[in-house]
């Protein structure tokens, strides 16, 4: 019983040995080297071709390299009657966290104004505004978006969540489903993007959305690129409904050259690097939930392919 792992971008050197470390009983084989096809009883894969998972015949469970799972139900031959698990790992989390406190501070503190100002030579000192008067508002609620509230709440912004589910989270006012969209919209001067991509979510970074929400907000987007319709944020930022924008992910990765978006000055662009899953903690990961999976449970992460995500 083995191991596969198979990635283009994410680094073997990097992971075969954590997986080995983490797995001390159990083969681990890179997608090169993958042996009798036979032999693989869990695939850790991050964007493997369609039918490759289905060319596996004794294929246990399907291990997402990344928290993310439409790489994978994009493929129309996708094995669904396997279990699908999602990543859920320390370090993917810190790093989204980070990258949104970041992002969001970048914003709050106008950080775009200033360095228009600096090319200018212009010393002007901006009205600074007190995080408990910014509102954050953060679409999705699962295990990044969860972490991410926190820590901005520890930060004394006013922030708000919503997600599908209602919750109760510390200190965040929790909206939940379509009917509590607009009111969480409403209140919302930096708006995140931290959902899944599925059938319901697609394209929901729209016209519509945008003009819900007060005039001059901002929006950073760390889901996925086909959450966002870019002519609709062009036509924001234009008409200065939005004030600027970052985008860590885009429709079509990596974004072309022709983008309007690579130079638009009130837009921040990232390559799809908000966060990153790191080998060593997601082996740990990765050993949990195979142990887990053989013991007959659910490892967290497990997907429900009915729901999307
Ligand atoms: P997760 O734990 O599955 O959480 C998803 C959240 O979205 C949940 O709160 C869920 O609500 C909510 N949600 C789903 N569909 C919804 C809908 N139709 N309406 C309202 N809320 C909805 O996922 P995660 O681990 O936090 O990851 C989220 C996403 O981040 C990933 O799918 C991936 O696209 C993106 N990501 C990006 C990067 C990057 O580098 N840019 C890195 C990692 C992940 P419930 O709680 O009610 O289920
Ligand atoms: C990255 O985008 C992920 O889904 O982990």
């Amino acid at each position: 019983m083995a191991l596969l792992f198979k990635s283009d971008i994410d680094r073997p050197d990097a992971w075969i040995p954590a997986l080995r470390h983490a797995l001390p009983d159990m083969e681990v084989r890179d997608w090169p080297d993958r042996g009798d096809p036979a032999d693989i009883a869990y695939a850790l894969v991050w964007k493997p071709p369609h039918g490759y998972l289905k060319s596996l015949p004794n294929l246990k469970a399907i291990l997402s390299i990344g928290a993310g799972i439409d790489h994978l139900t994009g493929d129309p031959e996708l094995p669904r009657d396997k279990p699908l698990v999602r990543m859920v790992e320390p370090g993917l989390t810190a790093g989204m966290t980070e990258y949104v406190v970041m992002q969001s501070l970048f914003h709050h503190r106008r950080m775009l104004d200033y360095r228009d100002m600096q090319a200018r030579k212009d010393w002007t000192e901006l009205q600074p505004v007190a995080p408990w008067q910014r509102r954050i508002g953060v679409m999705g609620l699962g295990e990044l978006g969860a972490d991410a509230v926190e820590r901005l709440v520890h930060l004394r912004f006013d922030v708000a969540g919503w997600s599908r589910s209602r919750k109760n989270l510390p200190g965040v006012a929790c909206f939940a489903g379509a009917a509590d969209l607009p009111t969480f919209l409403k209140r919302t001067d930096i708006l995140v993007c931290l959902l899944p991509l599925t059938e319901e979510t697609e394209g929901i970074l729209n016209a519509e959305t945008f003009a819900q929400l007060p005039r001059g907000a901002c929006l950073i987007n760390v889901g996925r690129g086909e959450h966002l319709v870019e002519a609709d944020l062009l036509a924001a930022l234009d008409s200065g409904q939005l004030d600027s924008a970052t985008l860590d992910v885009f429709r079509t990765e990596p974004l072309p050259a022709d983008s309007p978006l690579w130079a638009h000055p009130r837009v921040v662009v990232t390559p799809h690097v908000a966060s990153m899953t790191i080998p060593q903690t997601a082996a740990e990961a990765v050993a949990r939930a195979i142990h887990t999976l053989e013991r007959g449970g659910t490892p967290p992460g497990t997907v429900d392919l009915s729901r999307g995500y």
